[in-house]
């Protein structure tokens, strides 16, 4: 019935519509990065008295991943410092989530953008892509990360007047979206209590951003940093440094400790986050909290205080759904 569409038309008869002054009310897509809410795992701390895991759910972000707020703040300071000039085409190399986020702001200002990424990243991924009207170029799978990263660097060197090389590898906005953003909210959520920082390293612009202001704001706090524990594994996202084209913004003496995760450890965190606390989680995020479980069960056997535990919850489960391991376990 199309009775509910002629009503709402009715609801603003002509002699009573608003007058022709500007609309202010509603929010722009960017004013909606940021600020995610921190989601407490009080069920899952239960065993382990004067712990507290709190997960940042970045899912919240608009384009559904914790990579909004460094593709904002890449397009924002390439703007403001003139590499990014209207008529560019904004170019990456990126594992889906950055690429999802540059997609999503290219769409919603008016700038096209082009993407190398591995053949093998997920289906929703790729679709979400095509769906927001990014131009995709596809690289060896078995090159991973790394692969696209070269293309992207030789059609950058190739035409420097068509594109805008974003680099989220080397790019220092990258970070700083997190030293000025992430850290911040967290030590206001956790109202300057957080004794402990958990983050998956990929781009490492997570974990560095936030890692350089939390220790600003408290020098006590200890930061975690997180990798996968072979470069054939399953953490979409992250990176397994050792094997890998080391970013040029990453710098490992920032962690006070570096935990390496086996992806059957994430993929069994996502099935119990799924099952027990009605959290469908990304597979980085899963090994987030498996890493934060981990860290809280070190914190009992020193017998301290109180531990309040922060990890970064990178997207959700939903564009995982297609993989296997959800039914496997
Ligand atoms: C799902 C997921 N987890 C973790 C990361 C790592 O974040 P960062 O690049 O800030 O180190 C990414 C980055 O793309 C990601 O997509």
């Amino acid at each position: 019935m199309v009775q509910g569409s002629t009503k709402s038309i009715a609801a603003f008869p002509a002699h009573q519509a608003p007058g022709r002054e500007m609309v202010r009310a509603g929010q722009s897509l960017l004013d909606r990065i940021g600020n995610t809410p921190l989601l407490r795992f009080d069920r899952l701390t239960a065993p382990l008295p004067g712990v507290t895991l709190l997960g940042k759910a970045e899912w919240y972000n608009p384009g559904g991943s914790v990579k909004d707020r460094a593709a904002a703040n890449i397009v924002a300071e390439g703007r403001r410092n003139g590499k990014f000039t209207p008529g560019k085409i904004l170019l990456d190399a990126t594992s889906g989530n950055t690429g999802i986020a540059y997609a999503m702001l290219g769409a919603a200002e008016g700038f096209p953008v082009t993407l190398c990424m591995p053949t093998n990243v997920s289906v929703e991924r790729k679709k979400i892509l095509q769906a927001y009207g990014a131009n995709i170029l596809y690289t060896d799978p078995g090159e991973g990360s790394d692969g696209a990263i070269r293309m992207a660097r030789e059609l950058a060197a190739k035409h420097p007047d068509l594109y805008f090389y974003a680099d989220q590898y080397s790019n220092d906005a990258n970070w700083q979206a997190h030293y000025h953003g992430t850290a911040n909210e967290i030590w206001q959520q956790t109202e300057g209590r957080i004794t402990h920082f958990v983050a998956m390293l990929g781009t490492s612009g997570t974990f560095m951003g936030t890692t350089r202001r939390l220790k600003e704001l408290n020098p006590a706090i200890r930061c975690i940093s997180l990798q996968p524990d072979s470069s054939f594994h399953g953490i979409e996202g992250a990176k397994h440094m050792a094997s890998a084209i080391v970013p040029k913004i990453y710098d490992p003496t920032l962690a006070d400790e570096n935990l390496e995760i086996a992806t059957e450890d994430a993929y069994e965190m996502a099935r119990r986050m799924g099952r027990d606390c009605g959290l469908l989680l990304g597979i980085s995020a899963a090994a987030g909290v498996f890493a934060g479980l981990k860290v809280a069960e070190q914190f009992q056997l020193r017998k301290e205080q109180q531990a309040v535990i922060v990890t970064i919850l990178c997207d959700s489960g939903d564009k995982y759904l297609s993989e296997r391991f959800w039914t496997e376990g």
